[in-house]
């Protein structure tokens, strides 16, 4: 099966939606590794509770961000994966350090990029007046949230919306949408090619079960 590390700052929700499509049988893959650069993060308890080895690394004990990037991906190399997972990873990434990930890794970010790359993206789509919000799977490049997207789940925008209602109705759908790319991943019906994503043929003939 496919080796997959998870890369994850904080509640675990996008992870713990992917280990339920594994728990269901969805989702052929093995998770090697849960990385965190927060000790407190819940998503940590998440993965030992079922089993799965976890990593903190904080980056208080790097000079810089690219000393603590290379040590990062140097420790998640040790475990061998196929694909990385960004799943609320709340850092930016140094751009050396990931290019050998460049098309093994991909990122969740709640906004139908290229809209609203960075933070506070439900206040912006707010503030913006968007009809629709929604969220976006990218393979994960140099540029901060600017990779090729993948998929994106979209939903409408409600009168009397705020953050956190906008947040929490995107939540279910993220939780969708990114085991839904992954299965793909799994599949080896994706990948990233020279000139963008390529799909299988087979991904256009037969939809998919999600
Ligand atoms: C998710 O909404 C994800 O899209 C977002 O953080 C949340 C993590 O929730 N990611 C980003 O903002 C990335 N810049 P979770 O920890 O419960 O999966």
């Amino acid at each position: 099966p496919l080796r997959i590390a998870v890369l994850a700052s904080g509640r675990g929700s996008n992870f713990a939606a992917l280990l339920a499509a594994r728990e269901r049988g969805e989702l052929p893959v093995e998770f090697v590794l849960v990385a965190t650069d927060k000790a407190a993060a819940p998503v940590l308890q998440l993965a030992q509770m079922a089993g799965i080895p976890t990593m903190v690394l904080d980056p208080r004990d790097y000079a810089d961000r690219r000393a603590y990037d290379f040590a990062l991906f140097d420790r998640i190399g040790a475990s061998k994966p196929d694909l990385l997972v960004l799943a609320g990873f709340m850092r930016i990434i140094d751009g050396e350090a990931l290019k050998p990930w460049v098309g093994r890794m991909i990122n969740i970010h709640p906004s139908l990029l290229p809209k609203y790359r960075g933070l506070h993206t439900h206040r912006r789509a707010l503030k913006a007046g968007d009809l629709q919000h929604g969220a976006s799977v990218h393979y994960v490049t140099a540029e901060l949230d600017g990779g090729p997207v993948i998929a994106q789940a979209s939903m409408p925008v409600e009168a009397g919306d705020d953050e956190s209602t906008l947040a929490e109705r995107l939540l279910p759908l993220e939780h969708q949408l990114l085991p839904a790319v992954v299965a793909l991943i799994a599949a080896g019906r994706l990948a990233l090619g020279e000139n963008g994503i390529v799909f299988d043929q087979q991904a256009l003939d037969q939809p998919l079960r999600w």
